[in-house]
């Protein structure tokens, strides 16, 4: 096991989550419900630290790399970044998480860069459930940039966190997509996080009622690769759609975990709500692969059984935008 990352609770970390930037230019009332609020210039990850990171990471085994934020097409450089994952021996998915506002414009470019799949947060069909929620009015331009990102082959994913308020018909509005729509939508647990607190305890709903009723409706468990993400999908003969369901409160969730985040000010973070970013951009900034590669496997001594979610615990995470989700 020399040269693979595995915990001591066995849990093997092939993928990788990456945060280029912690900006974002929406303001999803669940995470950043005031917008971006700029602190002061922060010196990102620049793209030969970026190369470093993913060529340790490449050799201890990682295939898959999502590139995350904030918003990480903010960044002028993000085809490059895409180009080098891409490009690194040893990676074969490039993925990205990015609330879509720049997908007609750029998705073609990321493609041809080496992007393999792409996940869009869109929480509402009805364009006023959907400005209400993001604070902006692009849901229109957003789908349109979705079945672009279909017709050039990408893998392409739909977030949708569950929200109270909209109850049932979140659910009836997207299954009435999926049955000729060929993406895979994921329900969300709503986290609670350090600033979203009341927000949390106003609007969380389980998605296991969902559950229940897509069973009983014929939807059937699909099988996932050990590069997955953490959602449960289901596939049905009449829809041309899957369903996932992502539910970090349920029993285990954190047993099959097989992720590691970096932040984009460097920092390794054993998980999603962990105490504390772990600092390793000076051997990024070195270049030195064979140390970071060394420190990655040392730190991840540090790695909790969980998350702790369902006791409240938030640890340092304050909103998702810090870290990706
Ligand atoms: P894929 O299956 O590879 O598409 O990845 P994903 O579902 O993890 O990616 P995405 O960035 O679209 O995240 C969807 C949601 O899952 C976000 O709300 C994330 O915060 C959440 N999520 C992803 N990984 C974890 C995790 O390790 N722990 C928790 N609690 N939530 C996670
Ligand atoms: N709980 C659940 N999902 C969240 N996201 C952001 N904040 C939260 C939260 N508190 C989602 C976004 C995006 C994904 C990366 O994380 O909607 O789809
Ligand atoms: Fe893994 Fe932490 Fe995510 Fe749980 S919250 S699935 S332990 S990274």
């Amino acid at each position: 096991n020399e040269n693979k990352l595995i915990d001591k609770y066995g849990r093997r970390f092939r993928y990788l989550r990456l945060s280029i930037t912690d900006v974002c230019n929406f303001r999803c009332n669940y995470c950043l419900p005031e917008g971006y609020q700029c602190d002061s210039d922060r010196d990102f990850l620049a793209v030969n630290e970026i190369q470093t990171l993913v060529r340790a990471f490449a050799g201890l085994g990682t295939r898959k790399i999502r590139v995350t934020g904030g918003e990480p097409s903010l960044r002028k450089d993000l085809t490059d970044i895409i180009a080098l994952c891409a490009n690194t021996q040893g990676i074969d998915e490039v993925a990205l998480t990015t609330n879509g506002f720049k997908l007609q414009s750029k998705v073609q470019s990321w493609q041809q860069a080496g992007l393999t799949s792409l996940n869009v947060s869109i929480d509402s069909l009805d364009p006023r459930q959907f400005a209400a929620i993001t604070g902006h009015d692009k849901l229109r331009e957003i789908l349109a940039g979705l079945e672009q990102a279909t017709a050039l082959g990408l893998k392409v994913k739909v977030n949708a966190v569950l929200l109270k308020p909209y109850g049932e018909g979140q659910l009836h509005g997207f299954l009435q997509w999926l049955k000729t729509t060929p993406l895979t939508l994921r329900f969300i647990e709503l986290m609670q996080t350090g600033d979203n607190q009341t927000f949390f305890n106003d609007n969380h709903v389980s998605g296991q009622p969902i559950k229940q009723q897509l069973l009983a409706q014929g939807w059937q468990s699909v099988v996932r690769p050990n590069t997955a993400g953490p959602a449960e999908e289901f596939w049905h003969p009449d829809y041309a759609g899957r369903i996932g369901l992502i539910m970090p409160y349920s029993k285990d969730f954190c047993a099959s975990c097989n992720r590691l985040r970096v932040s984009a000010l460097g920092k390794l973070h054993l998980c999603l709500f962990a105490e504390q970013g772990l600092d390793i951009r000076p051997l990024m900034q070195a270049g030195d692969v064979a140390a970071l590669q060394q420190r990655l496997r040392d730190l991840l001594g540090q790695k909790d059984a969980s998350h702790w979610l369902d006791k409240g615990y938030t640890g340092a995470t304050r909103h998702l935008a810090m870290l990706g989700g």
